[in-house]
């Protein structure tokens, strides 16, 4: 199997100011050209949805939805291979339209990996945990190797101007002699081309 494994990034916030254009932009620009995949950021900025206010559950509307705008995210998302989910925690949860988003969709997120990256006061650890549970419901298969950003990622983002992305998350590459967003593209690959190699044989 020799085609590109699709990945799209979804940025979880959409707050004004939000670090998390931070670690998305990041990744975007570290894995642009990994070898064998096609990556593509999505921000939930451009997919501004009503709250799902739809009469059935979207496991049964065949991916056709009133609303165009949610039409536009069921038509990205249902294009992709895998996801890498850049969350937030807010209240020790994650954002409520990353939830409104995920709600709105069903047979698009299925049989498919996701990864997660989250950040805060516990390293994102709580909204990522719950976000595993909601993955499951939707059939997606999340990865084991996540992303975890300390409160002290957020603060140097204040506290020192000008601070270059490549120099906040240099850890993530040579933390400790670990390679973790390697580790964690591994993780995410292997399962992408295997569930897409069932999908495609089922
Ligand atoms: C409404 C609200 C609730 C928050 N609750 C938590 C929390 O429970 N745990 C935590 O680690 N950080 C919490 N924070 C701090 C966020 O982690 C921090 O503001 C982060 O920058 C939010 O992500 P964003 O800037 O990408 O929107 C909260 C922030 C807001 C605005």
């Amino acid at each position: 199997m020799d085609e590109k494994i699709k990945i799209k990034i979804i940025l979880g916030t959409i707050r004004q100011g939000r670090f998390g254009e931070r670690p998305a932009n990041w990744i975007y620009d570290q894995i642009k050209s990994w070898e064998g995949v096609d990556v593509e950021l999505v921000d939930l900025k451009d997919y501004p949805m009503p709250f799902f206010d739809a009469p059935t559950s979207p496991a049964m509307m065949n991916m056709q939805y009133p609303n165009q705008v949610v039409q536009k995210w069921s038509d990205k998302i249902k294009q992709a291979d895998a996801f890498i989910i850049v969350s937030p925690e807010y209240n020790h949860g994650y954002s409520s339209v990353l939830k409104n988003a995920m709600d709105w969709l069903f047979p698009e997120w299925g049989r498919k990996p996701v990864g997660f990256v989250g950040y805060g006061s516990a390293n994102g650890a709580r909204a990522i945990e719950q976000l595993r549970g909601v993955a499951i419901e939707l059939k997606m298969v999340p990865i084991s190797k996540s992303i975890h950003l300390s409160w002290e990622f957020i603060m140097k983002t204040w506290n020192e101007k000008g601070i270059s992305n490549a120099e906040l998350f240099a850890p993530l590459r040579n933390g400790a002699g670990t390679d973790h967003l390697a580790v964690f593209m591994a993780d995410l690959l292997w399962t992408a081309r295997a569930l897409k190699a069932a999908r495609q044989s089922a």
